[in-house]
């Protein structure tokens, strides 16, 4: 049987912009769900990529001297290689500046021109170069700021392109209406449909205040809006508009899952101008749109101004990468923002991998290592340790459950918590069975290899688990655990029948000392 396809993307990232831990969440939180859908059977393809045109991005280039293209190529190799570094799988990385998007943005415009869903009009307005955005004299904050940054916005005229929303208002709610899952959360989802509902206005969709853009073949003094040419890599990306269309029909037209996820501030462009382009070409909607909140620091936003930005490497440095990836993982809730500030990922880190997970490793091991002499079979369950064994594998089966359905609807912290629901009662289990006073009386020697079986089907089934979150954490594991089949295909209890363990295992998670960490670097945030 052929596999089910799944697509799943982030936002392409401004090439003007530097990647902090704030705004690699998208990235991270997508790699886990990417790694989690090829670990559920899915043909996953996952991408990424640069956000390369625009106003900004041209005057950020002319500041430093370079031609805006000079630039953005510097950027993207940047950002590519953070990614690397923060071990995300994805599949592609496209930027809005090759030419196969330009091309194929430049064919879906004149079409949308040619049938009248884009048309040539004149608009005035405050404009903000930091958004790309144009602002109604009633979104503005004091003196005529941006409502989104707080910059000063500029009055812009110019003849410009408009796409019609108005046109699409109705089948847009209609269409929300009838896929209750489309916008998640459901928070966002209302969101969406009361801003909806205030009514649509066409949208500018063209700029000649700048030349750095995907620049409409029929009138060349006009880019496209910045947006547009941006949400459409989401399909130029797979061939769309090209003469190798075939990923297209695959994982789009044909496609199982198609899964964009986005943060909470740029949900409005998804969740109402996307599907609308869609609709007004004639294409599925095909997309799942989930909105996530914001990392924040305990000072606000991150900001350089406030100089509390912080950057993934610096933490990856310090503290190694998976603690990062599994942190920031755990922190955003579904609904609302997250937090990032030192204490708390010491704290977490000491609790949940340190202490939690970390001993529970090397203490099964170290066990069987001492009492089995490395090597333990699995054996028929004892009376002795009936009521432990019992709720211990009744905590397994329910949280396993519990991750499969949060992980399938990307609530990645719920799907976490599950898994140390498990691992927390592994440690418990290890207190109600008591293995040391098992090991004292030769005649138990069934009840502790029955005990210590336990616990390594149950490392292995919660290392199973995390490997979306910690995949380089969750290979040492395995190793250590002499497993091989790390698939979910043996997501159940007593599935491995023999393990043969490590020796010496190492210290996956150092225990970290709060005040030792402030004097080494000063922590303040
Ligand atoms: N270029 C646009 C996206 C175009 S997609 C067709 C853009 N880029 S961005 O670089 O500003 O943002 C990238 C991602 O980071 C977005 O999902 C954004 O919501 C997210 N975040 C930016 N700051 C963030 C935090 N502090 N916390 C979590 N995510 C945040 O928007």
């Amino acid at each position: 049987m052929e596999k089910k396809t799944c697509y799943i993307t982030t936002p392409i990232y401004y090439a003007s912009g530097e990647v902090h831990i704030g705004n690699s969440y998208s990235t991270i939180a997508c790699d886990a769900l990417a790694r989690y859908k090829r670990l559920a059977g899915f043909d996953t393809v996952y991408l990424t990529g640069m956000d390369e045109h625009g106003q900004k991005i041209e005057e950020a280039a002319k500041k430093a001297g370079l031609e805006p293209q000079a630039f953005v190529d510097n950027i993207a190799d940047k950002t590519a290689s953070l990614w690397q570094e923060l071990n995300i799988s994805n599949d592609g990385f496209i930027r809005t500046s090759y030419d196969y998007h330009v091309e194929a943005v430049q064919k879906l415009f004149e079409q949308l021109l040619a049938q009248d869903d884009i048309y040539l009009g004149e608009y005035e307005g405050n404009y903000c170069v930091a958004c790309e955005s144009f602002f109604t004299k009633t979104q503005l904050g004091p003196d005529e700021t941006c409502p989104d940054c707080g910059a000063k916005t500029r009055i812009v005229k110019e003849e410009s392109y408009f796409l019609r929303l108005k046109k699409y208002e109705k089948k847009l709610l209609d269409y929300i209406e009838e896929h209750p899952d489309f916008i998640m959360p459901v928070t966002r989802r209302n969101e969406v449909v009361s801003f909806i509902k205030q009514g649509l206005e066409d949208l500018c969709v063209s700029r000649t205040s700048y030349k750095w853009g995907i620049q409409i073949p029929s009138n060349p003094k006009h880019v496209i809006y910045v947006w547009i040419d941006a949400l459409a890599n989401y399909i130029t990306y797979l061939g769309y508009n090209s003469n190798n269309d075939a990923n297209f029909k695959k994982y789009w037209l044909e496609g199982d899952q198609v899964i964009h996820v986005v943060g909470k501030d740029i949900l409005r462009f998804h969740a109402i101008y996307w599907p609308i382009m869609l609709m007004a070409l004639g294409l599925p909607i095909k997309f799942r749109l989930y909105a996530h909140g914001w990392i924040m620091m305990s000072g606000g936003k991150m900001s350089k101004s406030k100089g509390n930005v912080v950057y993934p490497l610096t933490v990856k440095e310090r503290y190694g990468l998976d603690p990062l990836r599994f942190y920031l993982c755990k922190e955003m809730p579904t609904t609302e923002d997250g937090l990032f500030t030192y204490e708390r990922f010491i704290e977490q880190y000491n609790v949940y991998l340190a202490n939690d997970l970390g001993n529970l490793v090397s203490r099964s091991i170290a066990m069987v290592n001492k009492y089995f002499g490395g090597t333990i079979e699995k054996c028929a369950s004892t009376s002795l340790n009936k009521d432990a064994n019992e709720q211990l594998e009744k905590i397994i089966s329910e949280n396993t459950k519990k991750y499969l359905d949060y992980m399938e609807s990307f609530q990645l912290q719920n799907g976490i918590n599950a898994i140390f629901e498990i691992v927390g009662f592994a440690n418990k289990y290890i207190d109600l069975t008591t293995p040391w006073a098992l090991a004292k009386d030769e005649a138990l020697k069934n009840e502790l290899n029955d005990c210590l079986y336990h616990l390594l089907e149950t490392l292995r089934l919660v290392t199973i688990m995390l490997q979306p979150f910690m995949p380089d954490t969750t290979n040492t594991i395995f190793e250590e655990l002499g497993v091989t089949d790390k698939s979910f295909a043996s997501l159940t209890f007593g599935k491995n029948s023999k393990y043969t363990v490590i020796e010496k295992p190492i210290v996956l998670f150092k225990r970290l000392d709060l005040t030792e960490e402030y004097k080494k670097y000063g922590i303040s945030e």
